[in-house]
């Protein structure tokens, strides 16, 4: 069974812009990563610094804390100090708005 919700139109973000909500308690980022929308957990696994005060690189987003990077498709981090993944959600685009699984990971 899929638990797709609606949160915000295609247009909400410009390219590489991103925006923190919070669903059932769970705090999440919604990344357009050049025209490609991710919704990724907000913390950095690392020291629980929000990732929505880090930026956009390609693919990546870079914590602005002590500088690790994830993998916006898999939640992978690329770069030390984060040895633990974040985890990255189902998302789909439909009818003018982008939608998440917030129970799936991609
Ligand atoms: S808090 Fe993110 S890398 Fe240290």
């Amino acid at each position: 069974m899929s638990h797709f919700i609606a949160i915000a139109t295609t247009d909400e973000l410009h390219a590489n812009e991103m925006k923190a909500f919070e669903h059932e308690g769970r705090r999440l980022l919604l990344v357009n990563a050049n025209g490609e929308f991710y919704v990724v957990d907000e913390m950095c696994t690392h020291e629980d610094y929000s990732l929505a005060l880090g930026c956009i690189k390609g693919n990546r987003i870079k914590c602005s804390l002590h500088g690790s990077y994830f993998d916006l498709a898999t939640g992978a981090p690329d770069d030390e100090p984060a040895d633990e993944p974040i985890c990255s959600y189902k998302v789909k685009v439909e009818d003018g708005q982008v939608w998440v699984d917030p129970t799936t990971k991609r």
